[in-house]
């Protein structure tokens, strides 16, 4: 379902990935793993779309993701609809006046109907335990419900690709052990799962393979355990 081909990328000259290959089938979890400063924030953005190879290809269900494939606007809203994408720091990703509103967002945008949108927000709001926070606004949240109100932000839109980009960094034990079983029902409900970690326990607990990024750049895709 996603297929990079020999990708290349580089930020003003200096290249940050390079040659990365590899294909990830629908309900795999992959871990990203490496240095700080390696690249797998730069590696989960152009998962998401966000920038494009320089070199090789990057496809999506068969699609080639390029700037003029996500300058049309149908397929830019299908795609980002497709792959959710929670990012390291939640203050990158609220931008609501509260809750509610930003979990009626991703669903609005789709062009749902007010009582399916309604029917979302009640349910990722009741999932995550935060019904309490709804007329709250998001940025007078603390960093572990800032992390849960993007979560469900993104579960609102249903995704079938999660990318997550260093999960557990700077939650507490409590929410760290919450987020592990939110994502291991993920998984367990068949979505495909990208998260970018320098926690081995993450890596042990749910990767079925790793693609690991070393402070050259260079990449190796690592089997962790039997894809079924
Ligand atoms: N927008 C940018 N412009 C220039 N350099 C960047 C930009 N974003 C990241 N970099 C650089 O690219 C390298 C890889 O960054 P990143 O993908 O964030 O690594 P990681 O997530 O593995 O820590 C780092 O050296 C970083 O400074
Ligand atoms: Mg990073």
């Amino acid at each position: 379902m996603i297929r990079f081909e020999d990708v290349c990328y580089a930020y003003d000259g200096v290249p940050i990935l390079r040659h990365v290959d590899f294909r990830l089938e629908k309900g795999e979890a992959v871990a990203i793993t490496g240095p700080n400063g390696a690249g797998k924030s730069t590696l989960l953005k152009m998962i998401n779309g966000l920038i494009y190879p320089e070199l090789g290809r990057y496809c999506y269900e068969g699609e080639e993701i390029t700037a003029a494939k996500m300058r049309d606007h149908r397929y830019s809203k299908w795609f980002h609809q497709q792959v959710g994408y929670i990012w390291q720091n939640p203050d990158s990703q609220l931008f609501c006046g509260s809750v509610e509103e930003e979990l009626a967002f991703g669903p609005a945008q789709m062009g749902l109907s007010p009582t399916e949108i309604n029917a979302r927000v009640e349910d990722a709001l009741e999932l995550l335990g935060i019904e309490s926070l709804r007329r709250r606004a998001p940025f007078t949240l603390s960093g572990g419900e800032k992390k849960k109100v993007a979560i469900a932000s993104v579960l609102t839109m249903n995704p079938s690709v999660w990318t997550l980009d260093e999960p557990l960094n700077s939650l507490d034990g409590k929410s760290r052990q919450w987020l592990m079983e939110f994502l291991a029902a993920l998984k367990e409900a068949g979505k495909t799962l990208i998260f970018s970690t320098h926690e081995v326990e993450l890596v042990e607990y749910f990767a079925d393979r790793a693609i690991r990024i070393d402070e050259l750049h260079q990449v190796k895709v690592i089997g962790i355990r039997q894809v079924s």
